[in-house]
């Protein structure tokens, strides 16, 4: 049988291969893949950009599917806002080019998140103080069945990094577009980090501005997938009781947190790391990136056995020394 390299797939840079990749452009291809019982010979997985997943096996017997629905319309708009319907095969950052470009504000803090516009949905995704079900009106999704359904915002149980789609019985669920709302007002988020700082350089605050302020902190600090395979954020920020945090002050008074409610707080995991002394450590073809402790790096050829290996290891530096569990944040597949 001939295998489908799924290296051009992953930001990982891992090799690994499937049985089968398929891709649909427009619904009725989907439709049509669906009643040839595509999905009836062997397991499905649908993948976006894979910005966010690690392969942790060499060969699947699986389908893969990936949508390359790239379309943009707008389906309403008054003063105040614009609804666009955008394919979920859409790279998020040309959407977000577009909607600075057509001064629509929401979606800057968000810019150059690696990643395809269905993914974003799934996954929340999230920086510089916003997350994108903030502008998510609705997801258009359809079912191996062939069944459509609208799920609302609401519907969707978003959560930091986390949806309804990332439900092991929603597998069988397929994005096919996602109806944005954003803001014809000037409304920007400025208050996160050094964002307003690094501002200062430009005579006024533009959407453009903000753009090129995030762009230019991103690239600082993370690596670009092309040169050093990673997958951003490799664990989530942990919450944790405000209790705990505080006893955990005693012995380290310079653990940063953000807020969460009045019970829990969420503390960077890059700071765990960085403190449990793995910045800019390897083990074997996997690292922990010397510029941002949070994201895990394939030094060349890794496996993802080898990114496993170096994730547990640094979850148990971390769980011995703080007594916190850090989370994936990327998707094991
Ligand atoms: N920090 C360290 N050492 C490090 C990294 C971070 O000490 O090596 C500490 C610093 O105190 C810093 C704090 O952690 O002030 C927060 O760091 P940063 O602002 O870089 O954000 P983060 O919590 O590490 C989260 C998201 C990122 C997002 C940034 C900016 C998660 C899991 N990650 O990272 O998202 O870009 O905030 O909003 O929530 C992604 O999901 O792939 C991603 C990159």
């Amino acid at each position: 049988m001939e295998y489908h390299s799924l290296l051009p797939y992953n930001t990982f840079g891992i090799e690994a291969e499937a049985a089968d990749f398929r891709e649909f452009a427009s619904v009725e291809e989907l439709e049509r893949l669906i009643e040839g019982g595509t999905f009836l010979a062997r397991p499905y997985f649908c993948i976006g950009g894979g910005s966010n997943l690690l392969f942790t096996r060499k060969r699947y017997d699986w389908t893969f599917l990936h949508s390359t629905i790239k379309t943009m319309e707008v389906t309403y708009e008054n003063r105040n806002w614009v609804e666009v319907r955008v394919g979920g095969g859409m790279v998020w950052d040309d959407f977000v080019r577009h909607c600075v470009d057509n001064h629509w504000y929401g979606a800057e803090n968000l810019s150059l998140i690696p990643g395809e516009v269905g993914a974003a949905a799934v996954q929340n995704i999230g920086a510089y103080g916003a997350e994108v079900c903030d502008l998510i009106d609705s997801v258009e999704t359809m079912d191996v069945m062939g069944r459509k359904r609208i799920y609302k915002a609401v519907e969707c149980a978003y959560a930091y990094r986390d949806s309804i789609f990332k439900r092991p019985n929603m597998k069988s669920v397929f994005i096919l577009y996602v109806n944005f709302r954003l803001n014809k007002h000037p409304f920007f988020r400025l208050d996160y980090g050094n964002v307003r700082q690094a501002l200062s350089q430009y005579d006024e605050v533009t959407l453009a501005h903000v753009r090129q302020v995030i762009v230019d902190i991103r690239r600082s600090k993370l690596p670009d997938p092309a040169r050093l395979g990673n997958a951003g954020s490799f664990f989530k920020n942990p919450v944790i009781l405000r209790s705990q945090y505080k006893e955990l002050c005693t012995s380290f008074p310079d653990m940063p947190c953000y807020e969460v409610d009045a019970d829990h707080v969420k503390v960077p995991a890059g700071w765990l790391i960085e403190q449990a002394g793995w910045k800019g450590k390897a083990l074997v073809r996997a690292a922990v990136h010397d510029r941002q402790a949070l994201v895990l790096v394939n030094r060349g050829g890794a496996e993802g056995a080898d990114i496993v290996a170096l994730a547990r290891a640094v979850q148990k530096t971390v769980v011995d020394r703080f007594g916190i569990e850090i989370e994936p944040e990327v998707n094991f597949i």
